[in-house]
């Protein structure tokens, strides 16, 4: 299976969209996902109904109300949208969310001084509809929200809704396409990136905000025996093979 998670504004840009998507088409694969987030989104949304967005180490705090809005945006509007270009496109594709089918379920995470928290982490994740609709031809696209075995909902950083499904069906490779071209460092895309020199850049304040659960989600599918994981941009037709072939983003060793 080949994992790929989609996140800024190529998960919004039309263009950018179609050239992705028909990147997609191209690789005439029956092992294709597309994961997708859509913080911005959620924030400019959120906005309009009062809500300020609060983030811990790039994860975004989300109360029992934001919950809401963030079911409605990327189970919503975000994700059906994708369905409806991505069909557009030629690709047969269906939205999915972590609830459906068990894909990845979670628990609360705990924030200190926060009250109720709908933010989640995965706690089991489980690819087999993913087997299931992929061998039949068809295209998922899968956004990140879920819930507790009780059934409450939680919003899953996209990123680790990927890397958990990406481990669990031990992918061949997951890809996070950004709005960056890579891992940066003084301004430049780091080529390769390993355990000891993230955790040395995320200490010293060279990989933030929503850089660092992003290559630590990278890592630890790395080490859980993804293939290959590489994080970078998307600008144009081609850029997925580019990434896929280690051409461009910054891969995770
Ligand atoms: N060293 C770094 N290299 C690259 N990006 C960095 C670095 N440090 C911080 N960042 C920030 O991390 C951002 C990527 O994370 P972000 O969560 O915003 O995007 P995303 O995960 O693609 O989108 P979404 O969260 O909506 O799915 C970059 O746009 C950049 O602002
Ligand atoms: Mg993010």
């Amino acid at each position: 299976m080949v994992i790929v998670k989609i996140g800024g504004v190529v998960a919004t840009d039309p263009s950018l969209l179609a050239a992705l998507l028909s990147d997609f088409a191209a690789l005439a694969r029956k092992d294709l996902v597309l994961v997708h987030g859509g913080g911005k989104e959620v924030t400019a949304v959120s906005e309009t109904f009062g809500y300020q967005a609060e983030f811990r180490d790039g994860i975004r705090l989300t109360s029992p109300a934001e919950m809401d809005v963030v079911d409605m945006v990327l189970g919503g509007k975000i994700n059906i949208s994708l369905v409806r270009r991505a069909r557009a496109a030629g690709l047969d594709a269906v939205g999915l969310g972590g609830q459906d089918g068990g894909l990845f379920v979670g628990q609360a995470r705990v924030f200190d001084g926060r009250g109720e928290s709908r933010t989640g982490q995965v706690t089991s994740a489980n690819p087999r509809l993913l087997e299931l609709l992929t061998s039949a031809g068809y295209f998922p696209i899968v956004h990140s929200t879920s819930m507790s075995p009780s059934g409450v909902g939680l919003n899953i950083n996209a990123d680790e809704a990927a890397q958990e499904l990406a481990m669990a069906s031990r992918a061949e490779a997951l890809v996070y396409i950004s709005d960056i071209a890579g891992v940066l460092q003084e301004g430049r895309v780091l080529p390769r990136l390993d355990q000891s020199s993230m955790e040395a850049q995320i200490a010293s304040g060279v990989i933030g905000g929503g850089m660092v659960p992003k290559v630590r989600s990278a890592r630890q599918a790395v080490a859980a025996g993804v293939g290959k994981v590489v994080i970078g941009g998307f600008k144009a037709s081609g850029d997925l093979q580019r990434l896929l072939s280690g051409a461009s983003g910054t891969t995770i060793i």
